[in-house]
This record gives structure tokens, sequence and C-alpha cells, in this order.
């Protein structure tokens, strides 16, 4: 005969006694859930294992140190059997029945009056799956499916549209250094539930063309700014967007607070009243160098690492880089937005101080399919730029780290 499914609920525990046999790794495992959900644990279980133990330290759960006697169950609206006495477990589950308490078995599915679902959450919403039959019951099917559901949910590639009213505004996304798979989980399900996408010429331009197509791609390189500067232009677009009430994303290379002007705009939307979310990105001053097989830092080696935009030359009145104080640190130097100048600054390094031997690496495009590396020294890095044809986007390392790491592995 076929048997009935499972009847999926949701148990509302907060404050209702809930009876946990066994301290071990199946309590351990679930018992989290169950804090979470605020119910009065009470644990009943000779041992536990050291995580257990140190919830019942913290007071989340209630620690009876003995084992299984008639009457535990009485009084709990809900059970979790799970030591590795099997005739415990038989006489506590027959109290549960007797009592009306639904009980899990972790040893025993068929005897359970309850099923523990796989769960996940993701943005507010729980997912449970839980398998028809106990005969045909497969956890790490049902985890599988979970993992699958939750995980797309988060990064955009289930698309759930929300049905309530989305609050209209703007997300400054950092969507890493350009490999679409290195940006984070907001950022992509962001992207996914956007209305409008102004991005830039850097990042994971690939994710672009996953979107539906509803959704306006506004290159910002392309707005025209007139009067403008460029900056303003992409501040007006983005207010002029969200004012009409669309959910918008300004997805930027790398972070947005890494010379990327996201606070600029922020400051922009602020001014303009519109509300405005962050979602830190991974920068390419590191990525792009650990890419490429260099670590900014190195035991033994580097113990610090300096970021600095080589966008204006040294000698240049508007720089605020002190490069003779950097010529003097003994760490790693990461320059971006380098390129055109870092024979400039390479004789900058040296004239103050630092060895022209000192090695520099070069890492164009990285974590695309188009990086490349191009390794040189402080003195011969202004012709090696030129005979290479290293072209930007690229980060500049230097520093002895760019030796450490074995060559030919990436
Ligand atoms: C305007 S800055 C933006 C940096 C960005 N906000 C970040 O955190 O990575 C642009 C510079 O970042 C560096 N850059 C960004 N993405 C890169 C990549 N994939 N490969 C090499 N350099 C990159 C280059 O130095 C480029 O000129």
């Amino acid at each position: 005969m076929a048997e009935n499914p499972a009847y999926p609920v949701g148990l509302r525990l907060t404050g209702r006694r809930v009876v946990v046999l066994g301290g071990g790794q199946v309590a351990q495992r679930r018992l989290p859930a169950l804090i979470a959900a605020g119910a009065d644990i009470h644990l009943v279980s000779p041992e536990a294992t050291p995580s257990v133990e140190a919830m019942a330290e913290a007071g989340e759960i209630t620690w009876h140190r003995r084992g299984y006697t008639e009457g535990d169950l009485a009084t709990a609206w809900y059970a979790l059997i799970a030591t590795s006495d099997t005739d415990a477990n038989t006489r506590a589950s027959a109290e549960a029945e007797a009592h009306r308490v639904w009980c899990v078995r972790s040893d025993d599915a068929d005897a359970a009056t309850a099923w523990t679902p796989a769960t996940g959450s993701s943005e507010g919403v729980t997912v449970a799956v839980l398998t028809t039959e106990a005969r045909g019951r497969d956890p790490r099917h049902t985890a599988a499916i979970r993992d699958a559901v939750v995980e797309g949910l988060r990064d955009g590639t289930l698309v759930a549209p929300h049905h309530r009213t989305r609050t209209p505004g703007v997300a400054l996304v950092g969507g890493g250094p350009g490999d679409p798979d290195l940006i984070t989980v907001r950022g992509r399900r962001l992207l996914a539930e956007a209305d409008v996408v102004i991005a830039d010429r850097l990042g994971p331009r690939d994710l672009l063309a996953e979107l539906p197509p509803h959704v306006e791609v506004i290159d910002a390189a392309k707005i025209p700014y007139g009067r403008f500067m460029a900056q303003e232009a992409i501040n007006d677009a983005l207010i002029e967007h969200a004012q009409r009430g669309k959910s918008v994303v300004r997805l930027k290379g790398g972070d947005p607070y890494v010379f990327g002007r996201g606070m600029e705009e922020l400051q922009a939307l602020a001014e303009a009243g519109i509300p405005c979310t962050v979602v830190p990105g991974i920068s390419s001053s590191i990525s792009v160098p650990g890419a490429a097989g260099i670590p900014v830092t190195h035991r033994g080696v580097a113990h610090e690492f300096t970021v600095v935009s080589g966008h204006v030359a040294p000698d240049d009145e508007r720089s605020l880089v002190d490069w003779p104080s950097l010529a003097k640190l003994t760490g790693t130097l990461v320059v971006l937005m380098g390129v055109d100048k870092i024979g400039r600054i390479a004789e900058t390094l040296v004239a103050n101080g630092k060895s022209p031997d000192t090695p520099v690496a070069l890492v164009q495009e990285g974590t695309t399919a188009a990086q490349r590396r191009v390794d040189a020294t402080l003195a011969t890095v202004a012709e090696t730029v030129v005979a290479q044809d290293v072209k930007p986007p690229a980060v500049i390392v230097i520093g002895e780290v760019v030796g450490v790491g074995p060559r030919g592995t990436v």
C-alpha cells in the first residue's frame, strides 16, 4: 500500500519545551536551529560533544547529565531522540506517542512521528526539503536539492521575483576583478533583481549577458556628460532611474571604495534622498596578484602591503602619495592605474633608496581569460612595459613577494 506523504509544517517553538535525548553529533547539528527558533531546550544525556557542552555553558540549553527516564517527554511540545541506545530510543518514542509529542528519531525514520527536513535560508525565506516516504528517504539527495535551491536564490541564478513592493533605490555593487565567479553572493542576487544596471568597463562584464531582456544595461563610459564631469553624469543617471521607481545596480570593478569613487556616488544619492546600499567586492589590488601566483604578504618576506594609485606621476603636484616614504618600506607595494607612469614611479623609488633589483610584476587583465603576467625589476620595468606592450588594466606589484611563488603553476 502506498505510504501517505509527510505533512510539511513550520513549528513556532519560542519558549516551548523541546527535549533532546543524546548529546552527540546529531544533537550538535540540530541544536543551533532549535536555539535560533527560541525553544526552551532540555538536553538529556550523560555526555555531550564539546560544542554541545559549550551551548549548555552559554545558557542556550539546559543540560540534564543523565540517561533518559520515563516522564522526560511528558510536558514537551517536540522531541528529538538521538541516543546511541536503541532500547532507550524505543521507550522514549513510545512515551512521545502516548503524550502526543511529535518526535524525530535519528536511528529509525519509520518509527518517528516527524522528520527533520534539509533546511537552508536566504533573505528571510527558509527552504525545507522532505522526501515523500520513509522508504524512499535519501538524505543526501534532499540536502543536494536544498543546496541547489538556496544557492540559486542567493546568487540569483534561481530568480524568484518579489511580489511585495520593492523599495526603489541604488545598490553600489563591487563586482570583483573580472571573473564572474568572483562577485559576492549578495551582489549577484541584487544584479538578478535589478531593473537597471549601470556598469563600468572593469568588473564581471560576462554577468551582464545573463540578465533577462527587460533589464536595461547602461555602459557608464557611454553616458553622455555634456558640460558635466563624467562622474556627475553617472550620479545623475543613478538618481534619475531610482526616482523613476527602478531598482538600480551600479556595478563596479573590484571594491566600490578602492579607487572606485563609491563614496561620491553614495553622497550624491544621499543628497537626493535616495536609499543606497553598498556591497563590498573583491579588490583587484589583492586578488589579481593572487591570481598570478603572487601573495601580497609572505611570512619572513613581507609584513605589510601598501596599495597606491599611480594615476598621477610622483612629481605631479596633484599627487597625494609620499613616494620617498614608500621607498623606505620593506613590504610590498601594489600600484593600481600605474602602467603609464611606471617609469617615473620606478625612478622615484630607486632615487629614494629602493634597490634597482627589486622585483616587479605587472598583471594585466587579471582573473579573465586574457590574464597575462610580465616580470621585470625596478631598473628594467619602464622598457619592459614598452617592449612587452603591457596595457591597462594592470596591477603592478613591487617587492620580494614577486619571487616567492613557484613559477609555471599559474
Ligand atoms: C579605477 S581603479 C578601480 C579599482 C577597483 N575598485 C578595485 O578594487 O579593484 C582601476 C584599476 O584597478 C586595476 N584593475 C582592476 N581590475 C583589474 C584586473 N582585472 N586586472 C588588472 N588590473 C585591474 C587596474 O590597475 C586598473 O587601472
